[in-house]
């Protein structure tokens, strides 16, 4: 009996990330009106400098974080908007950049070969 009703409650959850987290996260509306707009490498170079290369580098080579060259063969844009936005991987703290910022930062980031 216990046993059906754990089985029943991971069902429940399985079926709630399938219905409700998943689709949120594709369609959450920073993410989508982030990736509509062109981003400008230099502008996304000036940003990375004052708010991420004390700790990835002054040319992200890495210092405190990781190197970011090559990191867009890591991630997918969503995750690099998740990984600055969510602050999930402390010490690295969560950033709020506009839409348009933040879509200068991912087209600086994939210039890090
Ligand atoms: C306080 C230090 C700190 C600052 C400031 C910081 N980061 Fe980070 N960053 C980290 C650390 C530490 C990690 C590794 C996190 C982990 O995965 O455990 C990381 C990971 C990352 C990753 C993922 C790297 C990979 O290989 O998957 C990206 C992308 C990134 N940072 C981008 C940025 C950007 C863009 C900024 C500026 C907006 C920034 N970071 C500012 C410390 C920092």
């Amino acid at each position: 009996m216990i046993r059906a009703l754990v089985l029943v409650a991971a069902a429940c959850v399985a079926l709630l990330v399938l219905l409700v987290v998943l689709p949120a996260a594709r369609s959450d509306p920073y993410t989508r009106s982030t990736l509509q707009l062109s981003g400008s490498e230099e502008r996304g170079e000036q940003l990375f400098l004052i708010n991420c290369a004390g700790c990835h580098g002054i040319a992200a080579q890495g210092l405190v974080g990781p190197s970011l060259h090559g990191v867009d063969s890591r991630k997918n844009n969503r995750q690099l908007i998740q990984q600055v936005v969510s602050g999930r991987t402390p010490p690295m703290p969560r950033f709020q950049p506009e839409p348009q910022a933040m879509a200068d930062l991912l087209a600086y980031l994939h210039t890090l070969t």
